[in-house]
């Protein structure tokens, strides 16, 4: 069965990117020249999915906007005989259909991801988290996560990484059994467990594919003590019913919601751009660091 749909929940605060993020979307951040969400919807696009899903929140019309039509700036680029510059502006545009939803508060990822019940409807989908920017020389991660799914038979699926044992309280945590080829069969997961709770430092990152059976066990996952509702502690419920996966995928990850992890994205895209990077590291170079 082939994933048409990739959701992307983009309604939280960014607030350890304040105050960038006060009047503008953290997804909208330009890493180099483009923004992040663009990098993403086109990692979704690679893995065949062209129904993009955004559950917004307060201040996200800029991404609506960026995938939108600019005819006043086509008009413009085309009276100054920009072709190339039209062609890449009008090319965002034509990426995908693109549907937006709204999230009211932030109440935590799971309470985004209920919002979308009605619009993946019967289907499997993926969520794509826009701060987690990973490149990769070979697939995409959200391919090598599709065949995942596909090698068996349409079960749920979690990227993960192996993260610092100092890291793992900021993140939801696997216990898994290892079952070849970096891909681990979920015994059970945790929410940002103490360093001595953890059952590993397997670090869910943000890319997954789930079936619609998540909603119901998002339906009946109670709030935690921070008054949101979190898609690890419904993943933990579903995978007592059926198989879920992890795929300790094969790529470098930035946390680009971060302002560190944004710094070291944007020097190493720099470097890797083939118009910029000779010239980008001759510069680095005349720092005495
Ligand atoms: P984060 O916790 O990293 O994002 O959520 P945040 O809350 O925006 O950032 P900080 O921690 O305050 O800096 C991961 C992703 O889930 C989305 C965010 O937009 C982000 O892409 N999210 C989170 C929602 O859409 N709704 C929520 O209620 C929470």
């Amino acid at each position: 069965m082939r994933i048409r749909k990739a959701v992307f929940p983009v309604a939280g605060l960014g607030t350890r990117f304040l105050p960038a993020t006060k009047a503008t979307p953290k997804e909208m951040l330009s890493l180099v020249d483009k923004p992040l969400i663009q990098y993403v919807v086109e990692e979704a696009m690679a893995a065949g999915m062209n129904e993009i899903v955004m559950i917004t929140g307060r201040n996200k019309n800029a991404i609506e906007d960026h995938f939108d039509r600019s005819v006043e700036l086509e008009h413009i680029l085309e009276k100054k005989g920009n072709m190339e510059l039209l062609e890449m502006v009008r090319s965002i545009s034509e990426m995908c259909d693109f549907i937006y939803t709204r999230q009211k508060e932030p109440k935590g990822l799971g309470h985004a991801v209920l919002r979308v019940k009605d619009v993946t409807d019967e289907e499997p989908f993926g969520v794509l988290l826009g701060d987690d920017i990973i490149y990769t020389e070979g697939s995409p991660v959200m391919t090598q996560l599709v065949d995942v799914f596909h090698k068996t038979g349409g079960s749920p699926v979690v990227a993960v990484e192996r993260v610092p044992m100092e890291a793992v309280s900021s993140y939801g945590v696997i216990d898994g059994e290892p079952l070849g080829n970096g891909l681990y069969l979920i015994k059970s997961m945790v929410e940002k467990p103490p360093r001595d709770k953890a059952p590993s430092n397997m670090a869910i990152i943000g890319r997954y594919i789930l079936t619609p059976d998540i909603y119901r066990h998002l339906e009946n996952t109670p709030f935690d003590a921070k008054g949101e509702l979190q898609l690890t502690g419904a993943i933990n419920s579903l995978l007592k019913e059926r198989k879920v996966y992890a795929l300790e995928f094969k790529g470098k990850r930035y946390d680009a919601g971060d302002k560190l992890g944004f710094l070291k994205a944007t020097v190493e895209f720099a470097l890797r751009r083939p118009d910029l990077g000779d010239s980008f590291l001759q510069y680095l170079k005349t720092l005495k660091l």
